[in-house]
């Protein structure tokens, strides 16, 4: 069984908002399974770490520019939770790559907390405005 799993009140109703989330979730999911693997792969471990940390610079740039578009007056503060998300990950991404002993499965496990509330805290926000 996959770490996280989709359910329906994570759906914002934005369409391209809820694709990149569920591609999220996925990669979280490729992240934790590769970080706990008993033949655990240190180069596919770092791919999907990379990979991950990636699509969420791409989501949270595309999820801002919807909001920038329709007007969101709650831009400048959900800019703010994505840049503190990106500031935290990449603080432990360093301490990994340096060779402290980061876990990046818990980072994985913190990652997909954070999306969870945040989807149905913030986004579904946004999205109720659109919706509405
Ligand atoms: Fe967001």
């Amino acid at each position: 069984m996959s770490y996280l799993e989709w359910n329906p009140s994570l759906t914002t109703g934005v369409e391209m908002i809820d694709d990149q989330h569920k591609m999220l979730f996925k990669l979280i999911n490729d992240l934790h399974d590769a970080a706990t693997a008993d033949d655990e792969d240190p180069d596919i471990v770092t791919d999907a770490m990379y990979t991950l940390s990636d699509y969420v610079a791409e989501h949270f740039g595309d999820e801002e520019a919807l909001m920038a578009e329709h007007g969101y007056a709650g831009l400048p503060a959900h800019h703010d939770m994505h840049q503190r998300l990106t500031a935290q990950t990449l603080h432990l991404m360093t301490q990994f790559v340096n060779g402290e002993p980061v876990s990046l499965a818990e980072l994985a496990e913190f990652l997909g907390n954070w999306l969870q509330g945040h989807i149905v805290e913030q986004d579904c926000r946004f999205a109720a405005t659109l919706n509405g």
